[in-house]
């Protein structure tokens, strides 16, 4: 069974249609990378998955159970919130709380999930198995040495991954991100797309929208070329890189950046 269905996902902005009926699906522990130009509506497609936006139209499906269709409309915040909790969503700008250490950063909404009333010392217990949690995950994101330092003491490729961690910690079903590394140089974006390789070797099943045509190339299972708010091709890394259909695809690929 798939972990994700989508099907028929529409969205317009006012009279811009921008989503004209997306359909793919995603196996546990497969990797999609999303590419396309500018505004074709690779974030909308993220953010409408994640509930950031609600999708006009459309049915999606996690792990069998539908957390968005037509009567979705009427749910209240906190079901919103629990259907979100499926999704992880790593930006591209890091998005990490200034005022808060890398470790705060990662145990907050754990911390936050915590019943409000809570005998003290079953808390304290709680609080000591999140913070272990979330060490353990900046571990894997290599940043064991760096639990105290707060964002504006971290390059940008350690925000990100602090980010990336901050999103495991949620243990979300499927982990998205937003060009991830579009706002780092070079050598930063090398340790964010290792960390995403790590990942995937851990079997995460990920949503990746990327300009980082080799990286999707080497990570993907599937790779979905997005072109005016539809899918205008969809396949393997080789379908889409080596053999390309579609001519706007074919001309996509020509161009040096994107
Ligand atoms: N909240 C909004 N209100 C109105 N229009 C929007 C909104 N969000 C996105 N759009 C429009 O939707 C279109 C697609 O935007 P989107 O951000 O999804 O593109 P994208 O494929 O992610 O582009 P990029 O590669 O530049 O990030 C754009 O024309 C954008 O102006
Ligand atoms: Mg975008």
């Amino acid at each position: 069974m798939a972990i994700l269905e989508v099907n028929a996902i529409k969205k317009s902005f006012g009279n811009a249609h921008i989503l004209k009926g997306i359909d793919f699906e995603l196996e546990k522990g497969e990797v999609l990378s999303i590419i396309g130009s500018s505004g074709s509506g690779k974030t909308t497609l993220l953010r409408c998955l994640n509930f950031l936006e609600t999708a006009d139209s459309g049915r999606i499906t996690v792990n069998g159970e539908v957390i968005f269709d037509d009567s979705t409309h009427t749910l209240k915040d906190s079901e919103i919130r629990d259907r979100r909790l499926h999704f992880g969503l790593v930006f591209q700008s890091f998005n990490l709380f200034p005022q808060y250490t890398a470790l705060k950063n990662v145990t907050l909404a754990l911390e936050l999930e915590l019943p409000r009333k809570m005998p003290k010392a079953e808390k304290k217990e709680e609080l000591l198995k999140i913070e272990e949690r979330c060490k353990a995950l900046l571990d894997t994101v290599g940043l064991s040495d760096k639990y105290d330092y707060y964002p504006c003491q971290l390059s940008g490729g350690q925000c990100q991954r602090v980010a990336i961690a901050r999103a495991l910690a949620l243990s979300p079903d499927i982990l998205c991100f937003d060009e991830p590394t579009s706002a780092l140089d070079p050598e930063l974006t090398g340790e964010v797309l290792r960390v995403i390789k790590e990942l995937k070797n851990s079997d995460r099943t990920m949503v990746i929208v990327t300009h980082e045509m080799e990286f999707a190339k080497n990570v993907s299972d599937k790779v979905m070329f997005m072109s005016d708010g539809v899918i205008e091709e969809i396949g393997t890394p080789d379908e889409i890189f080596n053999n390309p259909k579609s001519h706007r695809l074919q001309e996509f690929l020509k161009k040096p950046t994107f």
